[in-house]
């Protein structure tokens, strides 16, 4: 049949896929079962470590990629930002990190990140899930003179610092969720594996 080279060459692609995905851990044997191992490799995929370059990110800029999809916001810290950040200490709610969901014990720490230029985060507000709009200004006027710069949601006025900690006093009950992740370069980070393994 006219057919026959195609559905061959389709096949030998879907044995390829099949013992791809095997290797990575998943059992599939046999052509039959390959149709149903698609959806898993898809979501598999969907769910896999995303690379982020940060070599063109400027200080105090914010890039923003996707890793499961949520909005992931790297942001390259001045040394000004950084000074400010424990300034803020008594404004916050959890000044030090001590819910522990909230970040890996990695960034448990006054920065909340791995190198301290660079603060990652998933960009969820940690009320109702809005996105909250990246601020870094000092005292703008609708943020009043002692905005150091941080993150605004807009549904119901949480603020967040320059390491997504929570201000008192806001309806957001955390601090912004740091992702797992790790270096693999200079100027790339891994989201969503970690050195203890795939988060
Ligand atoms: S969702 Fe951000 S303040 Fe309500």
């Amino acid at each position: 049949m006219a057919n026959d080279g195609v559905d061959k060459g389709r096949r030998r692609f879907l044995i390829a896929a099949t013992s791809v995905v095997g290797g990575a851990g998943a059992v599939a044997v046999a052509v039959p079962f390959v149709s149903s191992m698609l959806p898993s490799a898809r979501a598999k995929a969907a769910g896999a470590p995303v690379e982020i370059d940060i070599s063109a990110v400027e200080p105090g800029q914010r890039v923003t990629a996707e890793w499961r999809g949520k909005p992931i916001w790297v942001v390259r810290r001045t040394e000004e930002m950084l000074k400010n950040l424990p300034t803020l200490d008594d404004h916050l709610r959890d000044p030090n990190s001590e819910v522990a969901s909230q970040q890996p014990s990695y960034a448990q720490n006054p920065d909340r990140s791995i190198k301290p230029e660079y603060s990652v985060l998933i960009g969820i507000c940690t009320h109702l899930g809005c996105s909250p709009t990246f601020r870094p200004e000092l005292a703008p006027a609708d943020l009043g003179d002692d905005w150091k710069g941080g993150f605004f949601c807009p549904c119901h006025g949480s603020r967040f610092d320059l390491a997504g900690r929570v201000y008192q006093g806001v309806p957001a009950p955390t601090n912004l969720v740091v992702p797992p992740h790790r270096y693999i370069g200079e100027s790339t980070i891994l989201i969503g594996e970690d050195q203890e393994g795939a988060a």
